[in-house]
């Protein structure tokens, strides 16, 4: 599945970058807005672009070569910037830019069991390759403790039925390891009601987007690599993070508040959203927010 790129010239726009700049693209995904960098400012920008994600980076790559531009690629969690950069010696950046949340790629069949879509391995992890040491989405289910998993699927999910949810998933994982995503998807569609069952979206979308959550740490990951990218930044830098559920949102809205206490000039008073024309043409945009601000 290809991945279209969200507020690309709004984004690109905020971010005000000029001649000599270099700027930290922490979620290179298809490296959609990187590219973009590239065909404005050519090799005069230099992208250190970050990944969890193997194939991400060297799609990226490619896509940022094609573009005529200047790209360092790090195969890393976006959370640490700030060595990662001085490791590669850029101590201070112009701009930084988060895209946060997962790619048409990985949501597709990646083989990794982020869409209840296709039967796949319940992994939901971003890091590709995975290594031993990597947390997956079966080790939780068939693992947590039944009020930890209701928890857990309330707060990153915000899933009234979470109670319900995680006893089903107790229940069922006495029978057979949970293993498939598919296996997990009917799992909760069995134990929720009728209505939510039959509903406008499927009743498994919240728990799956809670256990991505977790699995990856998706939050604290976001507040330590903007707070990352705040440190590494010069004076007149800008952040542009763009957010597609209301929990990455509101965590945003209230970083910025508390970086416009060091300083910061909060430049997207509202978050700025797609146009209409946007969202027809890419269903994916169309919870998307951009928040910006300048140090
Ligand atoms: C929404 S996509 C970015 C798409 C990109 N801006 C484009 O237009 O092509 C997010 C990407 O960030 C990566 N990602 C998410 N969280 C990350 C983290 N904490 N560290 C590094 N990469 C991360 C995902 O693997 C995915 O490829």
């Amino acid at each position: 599945m290809e991945h279209v790129p969200v507020l690309l010239h709004e984004s690109i726009d905020g971010l005000r970058l000029s001649e000599g700049a270099v700027v930290v693209d922490g979620t290179l995904g298809a490296g959609g807005h990187s590219s973009e960098i590239a065909r404005r400012f050519g090799t005069s920008v230099t992208i250190v672009g970050f990944d969890l994600d193997a194939d991400a980076l060297e799609l990226a790559g490619a896509s940022v070569k094609d573009a005529g531009g200047k790209l360092v690629p790090i195969h890393a969690n976006f959370r640490t910037i700030v060595n990662a950069c001085e490791q590669h010696g850029q101590s201070e950046i112009d701009g930084a830019l988060f895209d946060l949340g997962i790619s048409s790629m990985e949501i597709g069949e990646s083989g990794r069991g982020f869409s209840f879509k296709y039967d796949e391995p319940l992994l939901m992890t971003l890091a590709n390759p995975i290594t031993s040491e990597t947390l997956t989405a079966a080790e939780v289910v068939n693992g947590m403790r039944e009020n930890e998993l209701a928890d857990m699927i309330y707060k990153y999910g915000e899933e009234r039925f979470s109670r319900q949810i995680a006893k089903a998933i107790v229940l069922a994982r006495r029978k057979a390891k949970i293993d498939s995503s598919l296996q997990l998807a009917e799992i909760i569609a069995e134990s929720v009601p009728a209505s939510y069952r039959n509903g406008r979206i499927n009743p498994a979308t919240k728990t799956f987007q809670a256990l991505r959550i977790y699995v990856n740490d998706e939050l604290g990951a976001a507040v330590e690599g903007i707070r990352g990218a705040w440190k590494l930044l010069k004076k007149g830098g800008r952040i542009a993070v763009i957010t597609f559920h209301s929990l990455e949102d509101r965590l945003v809205k209230n970083l910025f508040k508390e970086l416009k206490e060091d300083g910061g000039q909060i430049i997207t008073k509202k978050p700025l959203i797609p146009t209409r024309k946007e969202i027809e043409e890419n269903k994916r945009s169309r919870s998307a927010k951009l928040r910006i601000i300048e140090k």
